[in-house]
């Protein structure tokens, strides 16, 4: 008898463990929630738990409720699986609008910029491993950040004002002068610095002959300098240009056939333009050999193909057709 109570006793305590941990320690989940945002600004996030659990699947359509307004989302804290659990957002109110990023892993994002007056977030996470997850703020607005008051909205566009640029002028043109490394070009719709030889980035504060910022990340060009983000592509570093060539790749909703340089000394992006009198779309391909770089560039012309060579060891490729 007397043991019988004391395992009745024990029962109720594990019991009472378990309801506390429940309670304090798990928090909520996203996990099967689709949410309809309206307010202009608010707050989505993976939910309140320490860790997101695995095979969440969760969505947020930010609605701003007119066409073209700006949803611009900020990221406080992203920590997914690597490559595993990703965010999707989109520019729109389906799976199928344009993707504007697949984020995963630990680097906070840039902010992101939806302009149909729709955004639409979707959470997955696979069976394995989960993280701490993710928080995000967004606002919906005319214009990004409003400008960041250095520049006029104009049908959802920002008009900088002299001096600054960027999707909402929140960048200077040439500050300082570019001085001491580089010179500056103001007639520039970017950065503004032609950087001295030896020295790259926006403000040209980035040393090409020292290890110093070694294995960190440098922006050179920030989001909407003239550059469709990507994957899957092909690039190759040309020595005697200071420049990076980059040709094609999948934009997550469909596949690219552009050529695209960037200037290293002028954090710069050129869009190549073909010699073909617009004939026909370029056709060209740069490989990447892990020993040699080769840069193949084939185009070809309606009436009459074209070869052109360029690069540090370049080969000629005869065109098929
Ligand atoms: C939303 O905007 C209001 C007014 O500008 C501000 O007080 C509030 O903190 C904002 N909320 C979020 C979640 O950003
Ligand atoms: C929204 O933007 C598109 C493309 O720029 C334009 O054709 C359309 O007129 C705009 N609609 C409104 C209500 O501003
Ligand atoms: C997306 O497009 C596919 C193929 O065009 C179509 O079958 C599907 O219904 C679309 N989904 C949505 C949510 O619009
Ligand atoms: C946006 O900036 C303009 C000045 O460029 C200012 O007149 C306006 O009040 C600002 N709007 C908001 C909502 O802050
Ligand atoms: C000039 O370049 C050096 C590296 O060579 C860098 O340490 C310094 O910050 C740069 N100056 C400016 C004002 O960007
Ligand atoms: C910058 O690099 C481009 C090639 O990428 C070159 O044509 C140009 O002359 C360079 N400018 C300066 C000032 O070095």
């Amino acid at each position: 008898m007397g043991m019988l109570v004391g395992v009745f006793k024990l029962t109720l305590v594990v019991g009472a463990l378990f309801a506390s941990v429940g309670t304090t320690d798990l928090g909520s989940s996203c996990n099967g929630q689709r949410l309809i945002l309206t307010d202009p600004n608010g707050t989505i996030s993976d939910g309140t738990s320490d860790y997101y659990p695995s095979t969440s699947r969760c969505e947020w359509l930010i609605d701003a409720g007119r066409p073209n307004q700006t949803i611009t989302l900020q990221f406080i804290r992203m920590e997914t699986e690597c490559s595993y659990d990703i965010l999707y957002v989109f520019d729109g109110n389906s799976l199928n609008s344009t993707l504007l990023a697949s984020l995963s892993g630990n680097t906070v994002p840039e902010p992101i910029l939806a302009r149909s007056g729709y955004m639409l977030i979707y959470f997955f996470s696979d069976e394995s491993y989960t993280e701490k997850g993710f928080e995000a703020t967004y606002v919906i607005q005319d214009c990004p950040y409003n400008c960041s008051d250095q520049g006029k909205c104009v049908n959802h566009e920002c008009q900088c004002d002299s001096g600054y640029w960027g999707d909402y002028c929140h960048m200077k043109i040439c500050p300082n002068f570019c001085q001491p490394n580089g010179t500056c070009d103001v007639s520039s719709q970017s950065s503004g610095c032609v950087c001295n030889e030896g020295h790259a980035g926006m403000h040209c504060d980035l040393s090409l002959n020292d290890d110093v910022g070694n294995k960190l990340w440098y922006l050179l060009a920030p989001s909407g300098s003239g550059f469709v983000p990507r994957t899957s592509h092909s690039g190759v570093f040309v020595e005697s240009s200071n420049s990076l060539w980059v040709f094609g790749g999948y934009t997550g909703n469909g596949v690219l056939n552009d050529l695209s340089k960037f200037c290293l000394n002028q954090s710069r992006w050129e869009q190549y333009q073909s010699s073909c009198h617009g004939q026909v779309p370029v056709v060209a391909m740069l490989q990447w050999n892990i020993e040699v770089a080769f840069l193949f560039m084939v185009e070809h012309c309606k009436t009459a193909p074209k070869v052109m060579n360029y690069g540090i060891l370049a080969q000629s490729q005869k065109a098929g057709h």
